[in-house]
């Protein structure tokens, strides 16, 4: 069976595709190389002893959409991960996130929804904004969106859900990731940050290697129980397996609803002086920081209620912080090398 894997060069779409070609899958990779280089094509070869096929194209042209699904008429499912991703860059330049997270996405909506293939969205726990409860579970309430960013997780998610409306055989699962973190355990392939990192774990590896004089810990006077902020750090390979369960669960017509949403996380939330000090342990190295004032926008205390995800797709998982923060650092060391 042969699935399409958009922004398949990314970070996550990466790990998804090894297991996918390591489960005998067809598999073929589109990415514009906006946000990573062909070097990873070659760690996903390495890896898995397999060669994907790999389309080059912007997913916003629709015409070249159209060549694709000319070029590949038989898709049995999509994992569409391609999108921008920085919070930041959002505020800053609001319609490059919405030309790119909107547009690709309604395009490819227009290539598959009448042919009734299945679609795996990324969506982000971000849609959440500071709930009311934790741990969150999907019923919890779609905040106003914090950025732009959010705003086109949320918009693709109702796009994505009115189609389904229209059409009761396509069928869609919205995956609400908390923080993925970590590498492949080869530490052939994982996270690649452009510039300065803004998020928590790439920061602390580059701190570590030496690239940065000091991690900058985001506020220490937050009601929680060390006064930093909470959230809930997923290993990508266990991230990855849940896409695998989820696209088999529409394959195999298990879905109840034509639109099913997951939240994808540990359920347990770690604080970032946590996060420090499981790094420090596993890999043995001081994590040079200092306390700061508090970033805008950051909500207190994020983590997921994964039953649903459980009870549904079986899936829950396995690794816990210790070896996220390890293979984290493994892969660090191996780009540096
Ligand atoms: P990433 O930037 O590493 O991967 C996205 C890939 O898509 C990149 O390789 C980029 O070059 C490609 N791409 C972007 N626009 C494209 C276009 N128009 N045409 C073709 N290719 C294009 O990001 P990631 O961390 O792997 O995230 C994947 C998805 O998951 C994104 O939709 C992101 O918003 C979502 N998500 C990520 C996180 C996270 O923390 N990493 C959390 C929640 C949701
Ligand atoms: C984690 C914690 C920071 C950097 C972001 C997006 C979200 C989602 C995942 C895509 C927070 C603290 C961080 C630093 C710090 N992405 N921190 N010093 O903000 O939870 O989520 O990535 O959908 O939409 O907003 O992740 O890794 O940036 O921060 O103290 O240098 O680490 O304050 O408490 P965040 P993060």
């Amino acid at each position: 069976m042969k699935i399409l894997v958009t922004g398949g060069l990314g970070y996550i779409g990466s790990h998804v595709a090894i297991l996918l070609l390591e489960q005998g899958y067809e598999v073929v990779l589109v990415d514009n190389l906006d946000n990573t280089t062909m070097s990873v094509l070659d760690g996903i070869v390495r890896i898995t002893g397999k060669t994907p096929i790999f389309e080059r194209l912007d997913l916003r042209s629709s015409e070249a959409q159209k060549q694709l699904f000319d070029k590949h008429p038989d898709f049995s499912g999509i994992i569409h991960f391609a999108a921008h991703k920085a919070v930041g860059e959002s505020v800053k330049n609001p319609l490059k996130y919405y030309e790119n997270n909107i547009n690709s996405l309604v395009y490819l909506l227009q290539n598959i929804h009448t042919q009734k293939i299945p679609l795996i969205f990324s969506s982000s726990c971000t849609v959440y904004g500071e709930a009311e409860e934790v741990p969150i579970n999907e019923a919890a309430a779609v905040k106003e969106a914090m950025s732009p960013y959010g705003n086109t997780k949320q918009i693709g998610e109702e796009i994505i859900r009115d189609v389904s409306k229209t059409n009761p055989e396509f069928n869609a699962i919205l995956l609400r990731y908390f923080n993925p973190i970590g590498a492949h355990p080869t530490a052939l392939i994982g996270e690649l940050p452009l510039g300065i990192p803004q998020n928590l774990i790439p920061f602390v590896t580059q701190t570590v290697a030496g690239k940065r004089e000091m991690l900058h810990v985001f506020g220490g006077d937050y009601p929680t129980p060390d006064g930093t902020c909470i959230r809930d750090y997923i290993h990508i390979m266990d991230l990855a397996d849940a896409h695998i369960k989820s696209l088999e669960f529409l394959m195999d017509g298990k879905n109840s609803t034509n639109c099913e949403v997951f939240n994808l996380g540990t359920g347990k939330g770690s604080s970032v002086l946590e996060v420090i000090k499981t790094f420090e342990e596993v890999n043995n190295k001081a994590v040079p920081y200092k306390i700061a004032p508090r970033r805008e926008g950051d909500v207190i205390s994020v983590y997921a209620d994964t039953t649903k995800a459980e009870k549904v797709l079986g899936w829950k998982a396995s690794f816990g912080l210790k070896e996220a923060l390890k293979s984290a650092w493994d892969w660090q060391l191996y780009i540096d090398k």
